[in-house]
C-alpha cells in the first residue's frame, strides 16, 4: 500500500502518533504519506524526513478517495461528518480511527494487537476495513491484565479508575495546571513561613477552590486538590458512558461479545496529567496460585511488567509519575483478598496517550503495510 492519508495529526493524540511514527521510522514504509487539514489546506505539510505534498482539505471526498489507508485522530465529529459519505462514494480503503464513534459498530474491529492479533488477522482475511482504537482505560487495563483474559481466568472484574486530565483533552490539562497554580499562589506566603498554621493554609486553599475566580471552564468544577467522580454522560442504568465501555469494549476486543465477561466499576477523574491508573477486583474462575498469576501477567506481552507487592517499589514504580511518556504498563498490588482465594486485587498504570490512544493505531497501520 502506497498512499496513506493522515487527518488530525496536529492535535494531542495526533502529535503523539507522529512522534512515535518518527521514532520507529514508520514513514519509511509509506511511499506517499498525505496530510489533510480541516483549516489550512494548501499550506506546507509536517517534517517527517521526506517530501510530502501540500496539505489537503480533510473534507474533500475526492482527495480522501485517492488514499489506500486513512488514519484519523481528528475526533468523533469528523468521523460522523465524513465516514459514511466516503464509504457511500464507493471508497474501499482501510479506515483507522482514534474516535469512539464507530467502535461498537458491527463492521469494525477495536485494535490492540498485543492482546487481539488473531481477531485483527481474522478480520483482515474476512475483508474488514474499519479498525478503531479502543477507550484508553480499557486498552490500558488489557495491556496490564491481558494474561488473565488470555488464559480465560476471569469470571468477573470490577475496575475503579483514577483517570488523568489528558483523557478530557489538551485544554483540560492546561486547566489542571492553572488550578494547581492558583491554589499555590493563594497560600504562597503562608507556605514560606514554617510557623504558619496548616489549618489556615487549608482554609485558604478551600476558599480559593470554591471562589468564582477559580479556573473551571473546562472541567466545570475543581480538580486540583479534589476529584471528579464522573466521566462522560449518564446512561439509563446509572452508569457513566466511560463505565459502560469497560464491559462492551473489553469483550469486543477479545472477540467474545457473545459470551461476555461481566465488567463494571466507577470511573473517576483525578489530578494526574496523562497516565490513567485503575484498581481492579477480579473474581477468578479457579484458585490459581499467585506466582502463576504473576508469570502469566508478566509474560502476556512485551510491555506488561509485574511490580512486587511491596510498599517502596509500588510507590516508586506503579505511578503516573514513573510511567508517563513510556510504553511500560506495570501491574502490581497483586494479592488474594479477604473474600476468598479466587478474589484477586491488582493495580495498573499506563500512559493514556501512548497505549491508551496512539500506539495501537500506528501498530495497526504497520500491520496493514507489512
Ligand atoms: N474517555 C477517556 C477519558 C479518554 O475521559 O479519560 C480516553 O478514551
Amino acid at each position: 500500500m502506497k498512499r496513506v492519508g493522515f487527518v488530525g495529526w496536529r492535535g494531542m493524540v495526533g502529535s503523539v502518533l507522529m512522534q512515535r511514527m518518527r521514532e520507529e521510522n514508520d514513514f519509511d514504509a509509506i511511499e506517499e504519506p498525505v496530510f489533510f487539514t480541516t483549516s489550512q489546506a494548501g499550506q506546507k505539510g509536517p517534517d517527517i524526513g521526506k517530501d510530502v505534498p501540500l496539505l489537503k482539505d480533510a473534507t474533500d471526498l475526492e482527495e480522501l478517495k485517492k488514499m489506500e489507508v486513512i488514519v484519523t485522530c481528528q475526533g468523533g465529529d469528523y468521523t460522523k461528518q465524513v465516514f459514511s459519505g466516503l464509504r457511500a462514494s464507493g471508497w474501499n480503503g482501510y479506515w483507522i480511527d482514534a474516535a469512539s464513534t464507530l467502535r461498537m459498530a458491527d463492521h469494525t474491529v477495536i485494535v490492540l494487537d498485543p492482546v487481539n492479533m488473531t481477531v485483527i488477522q481474522d478480520a483482515i482475511s474476512n475483508g474488514t476495513k474499519d479498525f478503531i482504537g479502543g477507550n484508553c482505560t480499557v486498552s490500558l487495563m488489557l495491556m496490564g491484565l491481558g494474561g488473565l483474559f488470555q488464559n480465560d481466568l476471569v469470571e468477573w472484574m470490577s475496575a475503579m479508575t483514577y483517570q488523568a486530565a489528558s483523557g478530557a483533552g489538551a485544554r483540560n490539562m492546561r486547566e489542571l495546571l492553572s488550578q494547581m497554580g492558583a491554589l499555590e499562589s493563594g497560600v504562597h506566603e503562608l507556605l514560606m513561613d514554617p510557623a504558619s498554621a496548616i489549618l489556615d493554609i487549608d482554609r485558604r486553599v478551600t476558599d480559593t477552590m470554591r471562589s468564582d475566580d477559580f479556573p473551571t471552564d473546562q472541567f466545570g468544577v475543581p480538580l486540583a486538590g479534589s476529584l471528579i467522580p464522573w466521566i462522560d454522560v449518564k446512561l439509563d442504568n446509572g452508569q457513566s458512558k466511560e463505565e459502560w465501555k469497560g464491559q462492551v469494549e473489553t469483550n469486543k476486543i477479545l472477540g467474545r461479545s457473545d459470551n461476555p465477561v461481566p465488567i463494571d466499576g466507577l470511573c473517576v477523574r483525578i489530578g494526574a496529567m496523562r497516565s490513567h491508573s485503575q484498581a481492579l477486583t477480579i473474581k477468578l474462575k479457579t484458585d490459581v496460585p499467585l506466582d502463576e498469576i504473576e508469570s502469566m501477567l508478566g509474560e502476556a506481552n512485551d510491555w506488561s511488567k509485574v511490580v512486587p507487592n511491596e510498599r517502596d517499589v509500588s510507590a516508586a514504580e506503579l505511578t503516573p509519575a514513573k510511567v508517563t511518556g513510556t510504553l511500560e504498563v506495570p501491574v502490581g498490588r497483586l494479592r488474594k483478598m479477604n473474600m476468598g482465594s479466587k478474589y484477586l486485587s491488582a493495580f495498573t498504570v499506563g500512559d493514556q496517550l501512548l497505549w491508551g490512544a496512539a500506539e495501537p493505531l500506528r501498530r495497526m497501520l504497520m500491520i496493514l503495510l507489512h
